[in-house]
């Protein structure tokens, strides 16, 4: 697996925007179609307003692909299940600065496990929550839409919070990527790497596509 840099574009299409009834077929699709990452979005209906599935999915799309497994866990309470989710093969283990437990302490216990440190924050929180953290983490994950559902509308004004971001990253010389989830398509995307992400989560417009490939490389390519 090619080692990824913030210098570079990744395109991790969402599995929550696939048919359920085909996850094998539908990770091969990804595939086929140039996805860098799989982002696999964990919800416990209590974080977020919707369920979606746990570490058994994980595990079974890892036990059969070698695609890079993002997962991003919308979960209250993410030190609890992490062991669960690093035992089912995640590569990179996105947690929220919102949920209820020690994030350093989580951040440090991802990393230990041998994957990347993720943090991720929600379009209402202020980007002075994650500083703390920014230098324990392998990837910022700026939400650009409220999470929880997948289908709606980019929320533009995030992108002062990317831009601090990269700004931010570039003055105390880190290294974490940029990701941005929700309503990515190729001019989102565009729009969002000129603020400074890297890394594009894009679930309707990439598994909605009657040509996934065409879509990828829209996205990639934005
Ligand atoms: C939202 C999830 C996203 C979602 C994106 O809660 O974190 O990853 O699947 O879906 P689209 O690309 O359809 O906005
Ligand atoms: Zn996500």
């Amino acid at each position: 697996m090619i080692k990824k840099t913030y210098l570079d574009r990744v395109v991790a299409p969402s599995l929550l925007a696939a048919d359920f009834s085909r996850l094998g077929e539908e990770t091969t699709r990804a595939i086929n179609s140039g996805a860098d990452w799989l982002h696999l979005d964990v919800m416990d209906g209590h974080f977020v307003d919707n369920i979606s599935f746990g570490p058994a999915v994980v595990q079974t799309i890892h036990a059969t692909n070698d695609i890079f497994l993002d997962v991003h866990l919308m979960i209250s309470r993410p030190d609890h299940y992490l062991p669960r989710f690093i035992a089912a093969g995640a590569d990179c283990i996105t947690v929220h600065v919102e949920a209820q437990h020690d994030v350093g302490e989580t951040l440090k216990r991802i990393r230990e496990a041998g994957c990347l440190a993720g943090l991720a924050l929600n379009p209402a929180t202020p980007f002075t929550e994650v500083v703390p953290f920014l230098d324990k983490i392998d990837l910022l994950l700026c939400m650009t839409v409220v999470p929880g559902f997948g289908g709606q509308p980019f929320m533009m004004d995030m992108m002062g919070k990317v831009e601090t971001a990269a700004e931010y990253r570039k003055a105390k010389k880190l290294i974490y990527h940029i990701e941005v989830d929700g309503g990515i398509g190729a001019e989102t995307a565009g729009v969002s790497a000129r603020a400074g992400a890297n890394i594009m989560v894009a679930g309707s417009t990439t598994f909605g596509a009657k040509d996934m490939a065409a879509a990828v490389a829209s996205i990639r390519e934005a």
